[in-house]
C-alpha cells in the first residue's frame, strides 16, 4: 500500500517536472531553492550515505555511456560536488567546472576535492539560469538530482557536446512519460540520445539538434 502511494506521489511529480517545468521558475520555488540547500548542506552527504550505492550508480551508469572522452566538463547544481567527483573517476584528469548557489554546498564540496587533491576541478558559487561560461564551451554538461534549466544548457554546450540529467529516483516515473521528455528536451533543441532506468534512478542523455545539412 505505501509502495504504491509512494509509486502514485512519484508519477506526479515527475510529470509536473516535465509538463509544468515553469514552476521551476515561480517565486516560490527560486526562494525554496536559496533556502534549503544551505539548512541541509553539513548533513547532506550523510543523508545519502544511506542509499550510497543506489545514489550514485545511475551517475556513473550514465557516465558510461558517453563515448567519446570530453575535452570540459561542466556539473550543474553540484551540491556537495558527488556527480562531480564520479566524473572525474570516469573521466580522470579533465578539467571540470561545478556550479551551485549555495555557499554551504559548495564548502562541503571544496573540503573532499582540498582532501583528495584534485587540481582539475574548480568550484564556483552561482546561478545556473544565467551561467556565467561563454556559449559552445562545455563537451559534457551534468546534472543531477536538481532542477533544470535547458535554455542556459543548451547554450553553453558544444556543437558535437552532450548533456546527462539523472535522477537518483523516480526512474519508473520518468520511464512513463519518456515522449514528453524527448518533446520536453526538443522544445529547448535537444534530442535524446539514451535514456534508461538503473536501480531507482534514471539516465537521460541529449544533444543539441544537428542542422540538417
Ligand atoms: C538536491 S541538491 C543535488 C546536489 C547534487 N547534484 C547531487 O546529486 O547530490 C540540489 C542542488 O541544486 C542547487 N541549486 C538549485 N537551484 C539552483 C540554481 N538556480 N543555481 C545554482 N544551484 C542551484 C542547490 O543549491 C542544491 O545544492
Amino acid at each position: 500500500m505505501i509502495f504504491k502511494i509512494k509509486a502514485f506521489i512519484l508519477d506526479r511529480l515527475v510529470a509536473v517536472l516535465v509538463s509544468h517545468s515553469d514552476f521551476m521558475e515561480s517565486r516560490w520555488f527560486l526562494k525554496a531553492m536559496k533556502i534549503f540547500p544551505e539548512i541541509i548542506s553539513s548533513t547532506y552527504d550523510d543523508s545519502i550515505a544511506k542509499d550510497r550505492s543506489s545514489y550514485q550508480d545511475v551517475i556513473e551508469v550514465g557516465l558510461l555511456q558517453i563515448q567519446e572522452k570530453p575535452g570540459r566538463i561542466l556539473d550543474l547544481c553540484t551540491g556537495t560536488g558527488v556527480a562531480t567527483l564520479i566524473a572525474n573517476q570516469v573521466f580522470p584528469n579533465t578539467p571540470i567546472v561545478s556550479i551551485d548557489q549555495s555557499e554551504g554546498m559548495l564548502k562541503m564540496a571544496r573540503s573532499k576535492i582540498e582532501r583528495l587533491g584534485f587540481s582539475n576541478i574548480e568550484f564556483k558559487l552561482g546561478n545556473v539560469r544565467r551561467l556565467p561560461e561563454s556559449d559552445g564551451s562545455y563537451d559534457l554538461v551534468i546534472s543531477s538530482n536538481a532542477p533544470i534549466y535547458l535554455s542556459e544548457i543548451k547554450r553553453v554546450l558544444a556543437p558535437a557536446g552532450k548533456c546527462l540529467i539523472t535522477f537518483s529516483f523516480g526512474g519508473h516515473s520518468f520511464c512513463k512519460i519518456k515522449d514528453e521528455v524527448s518533446k520536453y528536451l526538443n522544445k529547448f533543441g535537444l534530442s535524446l540520445v539514451d535514456f534508461d532506468v538503473v536501480g531507482q534512478g534514471v539516465f537521460i542523455i541529449s544533444e543539441r539538434i544537428r542542422p540538417c545539412s
